[in-house]
């Protein structure tokens, strides 16, 4: 980064900060909705690695903080992002300058929601772009255009979600402390890119289940390119499940909200409503299908914590 004096300072990595709890506690819970069926329940608590970067987000972070080296980091999100409110907390952390570009320009003329006054807070300089110019971010005239709208031509850029292949390739090792403890891995889907590193991290034998939480069965081409820029091509044993979106991404329903706060209360552990309640919903639904053999040991990976503003 540079100080004062515009010189350029790297940031140093080894950073006390970032230290993380790895590998994450895996705890097995008594829950009889899948010892009827002859399956254990393990649940992989990566809510613990850091208090900040929770969950998959120290992961997929953690990798592209070390690639920017000291440089600022740009971006992406919607309104509620908890990967924007990760990275705001990362620059925090780090003493590195942050820019978040924010789906819906019409949110510039509102005061902040919590989420997004956390990333102000964290130090983050957030700029507001209308949908559709959004949506074509990918597109190398897009992003310049925008960079340069932020002031932010030299920053190193982060997709959205996190999800590029230094991220899929930070989520390996997720795969790696499981592939002795589990037959089936469970994890919620955004961009893919979690679940396209565990899935390569498990290695042979063992069968890597994602949630998509939003609606569209679009993802599987996301998560084999993920694969592709990560690793050269399509890798371990994985499947997507796309009947448990209930309506796509921040939808809830009553039903969803009851399943999470019992769960909760049967297990003692915070359960974040966007993602990580969706894919436990699943694995309960799956289990009374009977979808997996007597003997099977399931990993749910909870992927993150409820925000509390
Ligand atoms: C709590 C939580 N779980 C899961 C995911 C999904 O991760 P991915 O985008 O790698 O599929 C996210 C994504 O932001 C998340 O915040």
């Amino acid at each position: 980064m540079f100080d004062n004096d515009g010189v350029f300072r790297p940031v140093p990595f080894d950073s006390e900060a970032l230290r993380p709890r790895l590998p994450s506690p895996l705890e097995e819970v008594a829950d009889e909705r899948f010892a009827r069926h002859g399956v254990r329940l393990l649940l992989k608590r990566d809510d613990l690695i850091h208090p900040e970067l929770v969950g998959n987000k120290w992961r997929k972070l953690v990798p592209n903080l070390e690639a920017a080296a000291g440089r600022p980091v740009v971006t992406f999100g919607g309104a509620y992002s908890n990967h924007l409110r990760a990275t705001a907390a990362a620059g925090r952390l780090l003493g590195l300058p942050t820019v978040g570009v924010v789906r819906g320009d019409e949110l510039a003329d509102r005061p902040l929601n919590p989420s997004l006054a956390r990333c102000a807070a964290d130090g983050m300089r957030l700029c507001f772009v209308d949908r559709a110019t959004y949506r074509r971010k990918a597109d190398p005239g897009t992003l310049a255009a925008v960079l340069s709208a932020a002031d932010a031509e030299d920053a190193y850029v982060v997709p959205e979600g996190g999800s590029n292949a230094a991220a899929v390739r930070g989520c390996l090792a997720l795969g790696e402390e499981l592939r002795d403890h589990a037959d089936v891995v469970a994890v919620a889907c955004g961009t893919g890119g979690t679940l396209a590193g565990l899935a390569a991290g498990l290695g042979p034998g063992r069968r890597a289940l994602g949630v998509p939480v939003l609606k569209g069965g679009f993802l599987g081409d996301g998560i084999r390119a993920l694969q592709t820029e990560a690793f050269g091509g399509p890798v371990g044993d994985w499947a997507l499940d796309e009947r448990f979106h209930f309506g796509g991404y921040a939808r809830t329903t009553p039903a969803l909200e009851d399943f999470a706060r019992d769960f909760e209360g049967r297990h003692g552990l915070p359960v974040e409503r966007l993602y990580v309640a969706k894919s436990l919903y699943a694995l309960v639904a799956l289990a009374e299908e009977g979808a997996f053999p007597r003997g099977t040991r399931i990993a749910a990976v909870v992927t993150g914590a409820p925000f509390s503003p």
